[in-house]
């Protein structure tokens, strides 16, 4: 591939460079994938008023989420398995995210431990926090995300049970990858990951094996989700969670305004209006779609964030005129993570910061911190 200007080059590198199942559970949704879709779809409706004859020599894109400082309204969201993406994909994330100056989320599902990431890095992450069943072990990760100085707790609320990712199923997703006949033909086409894992001790879940009473070895995050998910999860819960971690506490996959509203009574410092990069509920809207019913029913109380289809700073601009403070890049930096490592999530950071400077100063605006919805059209679709 010659040279890298935008996303989709990465994703297409990506593509060719990591194995099947691995770059399938990324570009992938639940059921019909109609929610994965119109999430990235439903941006594209919202339209930029271009001003011109504006100053526009002097840009800023810094702001605080949570009250840090970041270069740019941008968080790397957590996400399963990063670490089979690339050998160690956890620990090129967080490294690419400190060096840019956006925060970085490890989640509990991923490969590198939340030790190895700390150990790594010399920056403070978020920690992604799922609600087992072992009150036990979740006490303990979150002592543990609190022993390797981690600067946020982001709980995720709307996954105690799994949506069926078809592709998941069909391809037999564990981490490592079986030797089947299959994934080994595979394998044979992607000698840059296998060497890269060839490298690496850490293949597996690394927050949980050797952690989690009576697990070994586990290899299936979908029969993990199953049997040890907690489906009781409650707002009761999620102050017994808030009181635990007594820190900054993120509340992720919020989609309806009464939901908002209890997510702020809870105190918590900010929500981000989800569905799971619609790999959850498939027909539920897209995020960008419920942000501003939410963000106008609790943005004064709670700061309200968004994630689910953003793959352009174009995308990040319309997400904050509609009244996000945040948000979170998932699938984008997976992205550029399978196709050049470290370098890639870099590329993509700096590709997302350009177009979100660029196209705010087409919209005549120079400070992130105050664009507002009138830097777009009416919608009247
Ligand atoms: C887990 O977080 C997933 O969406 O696969």
């Amino acid at each position: 591939m010659g040279v890298i200007t935008c996303n989709e080059d990465l994703r297409k590198l990506a593509e060719r460079r990591v194995p099947r199942m691995f770059y399938d559970y990324v570009d992938c949704g639940s059921w019909t994938e109609t929610t994965y879709r119109e999430n990235e779809r439903q941006f594209g409706r919202w339209k930029f008023r271009q001003r011109v004859a504006v100053d526009i020599d002097r840009r800023s894109l810094r702001t605080r989420m949570i009250g840090q400082e970041v270069a740019m309204p941008v968080a790397l969201a957590p996400t399963g398995l990063t670490g089979m993406q690339r050998a160690d994909g956890e620990i090129l994330a967080a490294r690419a995210a400190a060096r840019f100056g956006v925060p970085f989320t490890l989640s509990t599902m991923s490969i590198c431990s939340i030790e190895d990431v700390a150990a790594a890095t010399g920056a403070p992450f978020w920690f992604q926090l799922y609600v087992m069943r072992d009150r036990d072990f979740v006490e303990r990760l979150i002592d543990r995300a609190r022993a390797a100085g981690c600067s946020a707790l982001m709980l995720t609320l709307d996954l105690q049970i799994l949506g069926q990712r078809h592709k998941d199923l069909k391809n037999g997703l564990t981490a490592p990858p079986r030797p089947t006949l299959r994934n080994l033909v595979d394998l044979a086409t992607k000698p840059r990951w296998c060497l890269g894992m060839l490298g690496t001790r850490r293949r597996t879940f690394g927050n949980i094996v050797g952690h989690a009473r009576g697990v070994d070895s586990l290899d299936s995050l979908n029969a993990w989700t199953n049997e040890q998910f907690d489906p009781h999860l409650n707002w009761g819960d999620v102050e017994w969670i808030k009181r635990r971690w007594g820190g900054p506490l993120i509340l992720k996959g919020i989609m309806d305004a009464e939901d908002a509203r209890h997510a702020a009574d809870t105190g918590a410092d900010a929500l981000v209006v989800s569905n799971h990069g619609g790999r959850q509920l498939d027909g539920a809207p897209a995020s960008i779609e419920a942000l501003p019913a939410i963000a106008a029913a609790v943005g004064s109380r709670i700061e309200v964030w968004m994630d689910g289809g953003i793959r352009s700073g174009q995308d990040v601009l319309r997400a904050i005129a509609l009244g996000a403070r945040g948000t979170l890049i998932g699938r984008a930096f997976l992205y550029g993570l399978g196709a050049l490592g470290e370098a890639g999530v870099s590329r993509c950071l700096e590709l997302i910061h350009r177009e979100l400077d660029l196209s705010m100063a087409f919209c005549g605006r120079t400070e992130i911190g105050r664009v507002d919805r009138s830097v777009l059209l009416p919608n009247d679709t």
